[in-house]
């Protein structure tokens, strides 16, 4: 058994598809290390977190529910991890933990590798307003797009907005705004492991359509989008880039892409 140098920490732990990834990549280039899922509670995050510094790991993973409530605990955050207010990664360094955010730049990556590569002014609708949808609108207003944002409850959606200088939308305003964006992405988990269920029932009259849920693949919204000639980005590579980039943070080379993105796939059944 190779010694553990990464981990994820959440509750639970036990479904996620980064273990898979990361361990084919780590083989695929004969680094002799693993990275393993730990269910790591609320209670337990800062013990957890206090052992890793002199435990000779690279560093972590983060995923719900410790993306937000970690930045106590760390020695120094980057200006967009601390801006977006989530840390999804963690590098250990000189005993130091530094906190960092790859799920924003990973969205923009699958966005590019869809064919999706130029931001200035493109409308963009956001459907959710919870911890995903911050580094996204992050990452969106950061490439000058203009970015709407509808949510459930309407509060929250309110407040990211006015957090990152963007357009909250009302119930009524919605499907005007979704016919004429040319991006609607869709960061509820509405839809996820249902097949039958999708977050709005409106759609853009041209462009592209992005679900972050992995799970299916294809989501009634992507399917929507699909069958009205939309282009359509589902959540994969969102998945793939944020651990992509996290790794080569971690070992310091181009991490192996396509290797973990079908390992994610196979794992998914695809
Ligand atoms: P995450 O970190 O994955 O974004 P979250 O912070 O719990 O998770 O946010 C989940 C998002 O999905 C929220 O925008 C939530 O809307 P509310 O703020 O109204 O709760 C949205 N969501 C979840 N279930 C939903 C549903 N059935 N219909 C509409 N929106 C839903």
């Amino acid at each position: 058994m190779y010694p553990t140098r990464a981990y994820l920490f959440a509750h639970p732990a036990k479904h996620s598809l980064s273990p898979t990834m990361h361990n084919t990549a780590l083989e695929h280039l004969g680094i002799a290390a693993q990275y393993e899922a730990k269910d790591v509670a609320p209670q337990d995050l800062q013990a957890n977190l206090e052992a890793l510094r002199t435990s000779g790991a690279w560093g972590v993973n983060l995923s719900i529910p410790h993306k937000e409530t970690v930045l106590e605990f760390l020695d120094s955050i980057t200006p967009e991890a601390r801006a977006i207010g989530a840390v999804n990664t963690i590098v250990v360094k000189h005993n130091k933990l530094k906190g960092l955010n790859t799920d924003a730049p990973g969205f923009m990556q699958s966005l590019r590798e869809a064919g999706l590569t130029e931001f200035a002014d493109l409308e963009v609708v956001i459907l959710g307003a919870g911890g995903a949808a911050r580094g996204i609108v992050y990452a969106l207003q950061q490439a000058e797009a203009r970015v709407q944002i509808h949510n459930r409850t309407w509060k929250r959606a309110e407040v990211l907005a006015t957090d990152f200088d963007a357009q909250a939308l009302t119930d009524s305003d919605l499907r005007q705004a979704i016919k004429n964006c040319d991006l609607l992405v869709n960061t509820t988990s509405v839809g996820l492991e249902n097949p039958n269920e999708t977050p709005t029932i409106f759609l853009p009259k041209q462009g592209w359509v992005c679900d972050i849920v992995y799970k299916p693949l294809e989501t009634k919204l992507l399917r929507d989008a699909r069958a009205t000639g939309l282009h359509s980005i589902d959540g994969l590579g969102m998945l793939v880039h944020q651990g992509a980039l996290a790794l080569e943070h971690w070992i310091g080379q181009p991490a192996p892409i396509e290797i973990m993105r079908s390992a994610a796939m196979k794992k998914l059944g695809y």
